[in-house]
């Protein structure tokens, strides 16, 4: 079964399995180029990353009008749940949780998570996921590490990266993490939103191409691709 990935903007994505509907770390309202708002996105599940606001800001919002189940560390499912959230699954580093659409591993991150009502949200993640055709891996805000070169061992799909450099990777160490994870293609984010995070992503899908046998795609906000 195909896969179908929505850049929804920073590092937002809908992923469609052909039966379930995933959205990770909904951030529209305040996304200046998020295509949608968040009163129009669809989700069976919710998968965030980390408690900073530009990850999970409308989680909550999201959650209770879909009856979503969201999916993140334990700290953040039991914030969740305070807010109203019914179904709030909690996992750890390198534990795995089977769901309805497949298989979802929560992967480290070198970053921080606090939430955004100051609440510490534990320590921030990527997710590895084992869905009906195709292995993707979600690094969410992070630096660059050597145990991505774990993380690819299975053999990759897609990995989605952050390339914006001040709060994560940049576009260098991205290229780094892609010869580690040895993904069939790439898809870059948390670039361009604001600022200190603008990066020309044609530049870097050219580097991409010369460097790495990965394939990178570089959407406008509202792009999708199918794995
Ligand atoms: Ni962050
Ligand atoms: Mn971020």
């Amino acid at each position: 079964m195909s896969t179908e990935i929505t850049w929804l903007g920073h590092s937002c994505f809908s992923i469609h399995t052909g039966k379930h509907t995933l959205l990770v770390d909904p951030f529209l309202n305040d996304n200046p180029l998020a295509p949608l708002k968040a009163d129009a996105a669809e989700a069976d599940f919710i998968l965030i990353t980390h408690g900073h606001f530009d990850h999970i800001a409308d989680a909550v919002s999201i959650a209770k009008r879909t009856s979503a189940t969201t999916v993140s560390n334990f700290e953040i499912s039991e914030w969740l749940g305070k807010q109203g959230v019914k179904d709030a699954v909690g996992m750890n580093h390198g534990g795995a949780t089977s769901l309805p659409f497949g298989r979802a591993k929560l992967t480290i991150a070198h970053h921080s998570s606090v939430l955004p009502d100051g609440t510490y949200g534990g320590n921030p993640a990527g997710f590895l996921l084992t869905l009906d055709g195709a292995k993707l891996y979600i690094a969410g805000d992070t630096a660059l590490f050597g145990d991505m070169q774990l993380y690819g061992a299975g053999g990759l799909d897609l990995a989605i990266l952050p390339i914006g450099d001040t709060y994560t990777m940049g576009p260098e160490d991205s290229i780094e993490a892609i010869k580690l994870l040895r993904p069939k293609c790439v898809l870059p984010c948390h670039y361009n939103t604001w600022p200190p995070i603008e990066q020309n992503v044609k530049a870097w899908a050219e580097l991409v191409r010369a460097q790495t046998k990965a394939k990178p795609f570089a959407l406008e906000p509202g792009g999708k691709i199918t794995v």
